[in-house]
């Protein structure tokens, strides 16, 4: 039974109404996702844009979710989701209904595994199972010796590189894209600063 409202609620809840835009806000364990509340509710205020959001377990530690007006899928939902055949799978749900994923901010654990392919969290399976003609904009937001350090390098660029059209990380695409939202979206994540700085690959 509660399987059952399970499965309703997300059908409910990941209902696209025509010419909605779909933004998947992704959320990982730095101290800058204190700024999620903020950021969702800029978001939102973009005509005919909703939004949802996927949250790591650590992330949780650094906003207050009653702040965050939409609903917050993380692991434990993906796992309850599931019970038999029949069931949707939480992470393939969710890539299905965004249009465009951004992670603000991305961590340094998190930005590891998504460039090695790891998928050991909701976030980090929907990142695996993107759909890479969809754009993904990603904020990095770590202490400067991380950022500084070569193995950050090495994940920001080489992998993403692989995934021609994953570099749909890039603002670039984010904006040929998005024409009609892109100066609301591009100012709200760039003036929301959660990341030292923004890559384009
Ligand atoms: C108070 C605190 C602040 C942190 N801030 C950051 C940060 O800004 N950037 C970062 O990469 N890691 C930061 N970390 C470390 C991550 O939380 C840690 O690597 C964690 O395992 C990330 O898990 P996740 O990627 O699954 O969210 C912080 C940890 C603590 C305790």
């Amino acid at each position: 039974m509660q399987e059952e409202e399970h499965v309703s609620g997300l059908k409910t809840d990941l209902c696209k109404s025509g010419g909605t835009f779909c933004v998947l806000v992704g959320v990982t364990g730095s101290v800058a996702a204190l700024k999620l509340p903020l950021l969702v509710s800029q978001l939102l205020q973009i005509p005919g844009v909703d939004v949802r959001v996927v949250t790591t377990e650590h992330a949780k530690h650094f906003y207050n979710s009653a702040e965050v007006s939409v609903k917050l899928y993380s692991d434990k939902d993906e796992w309850e989701l599931w019970t038999q055949r029949t069931d949707p799978v939480l992470h393939i749900e969710l890539r299905r209904w965004a249009d465009l994923l951004v992670i603000a901010p991305l961590d340094a654990n998190t930005l590891g595994k998504i460039a090695n392919g790891i998928c050991d969290n909701l976030l980090t399976c929907v990142v695996r199972a993107w759909d890479t003609s969809r754009p993904l904009l990603f904020c990095p937001a770590m202490n400067t010796a991380m950022w500084k350090h070569p193995i950050t390098a090495q994940q920001v660029k080489g992998p993403w590189q692989r995934y021609r059209l994953l570099s749909a990380l890039s603002i670039s695409i984010f904006r040929n894209q998005m024409r009609h939202l892109r100066k609301h979206a591009h100012n709200i994540v760039l003036s929301i600063q959660l990341a030292p700085k923004q890559i384009e690959t």
